[in-house]
């Protein structure tokens, strides 16, 4: 997984090249780029810190200062937590969904038709469930409370043939 990789982590490229018939062959064996690391979390500023509690599936809550713009997906990651985002972030899958606070729903901004698609195919499906990589921290969010389901579902292009 990829919160599992450091900066460290890269692939190597090595090039050879080689004449035949006056012709030179470059041969491409392996890549160079660093590993992109999911989640961007930054560290908030200095009394700007905002506030995020994640009930987990055990009943238990994890309290977590972050920055404004930070997605619950890269917070759940950044911090372990049992948050799969199979789709990297891409509104693609269903696995960061989570179950938002009342008291917060209706202040986050509405979901997009993409959004709402995926959701439809969330497993246990709540009146206020969202997906953790479409709601980014800010201020009317400080303290929001947002709960892991018991079970997420990746929905695959095979699921339907
Ligand atoms: S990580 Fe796949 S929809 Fe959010």
């Amino acid at each position: 997984m990829y919160r599992a990789l450091t900066k460290t982590n890269f692939l190597i490229k090595t090039t050879s090249s080689f004449k035949l018939q006056n012709t030179t062959y470059t041969k491409k064996a392996f890549s160079t780029s660093i590993v992109a690391k999911h989640g961007h979390l930054h560290a908030p500023k200095k009394g700007e810190e905002l506030h995020i509690t994640f009930v987990l599936k055990d009943g238990s809550q994890k309290k977590y200062e972050v920055s404004e713009g930070d997605s619950i997906l890269d917070i759940a990651q950044g911090n372990n937590l049992d948050m799969e985002g199979a789709c990297g972030g891409s509104c693609a899958c269903s696995t960061c969904h989570v179950i938002v606070d009342p008291e917060y729903y209706d202040k986050i901004p509405e979901p997009t038709d993409d959004e709402d698609d995926m959701l439809d195919l969330a497993y246990g499906l709540t009146e206020t469930s969202r997906l953790g990589c479409c709601i980014n921290m800010n201020k009317d969010l400080d303290n929001i409370r947002v709960a892991l389901p018991q079970m997420t579902r990746n929905v695959k292009s095979s699921d339907f043939e």
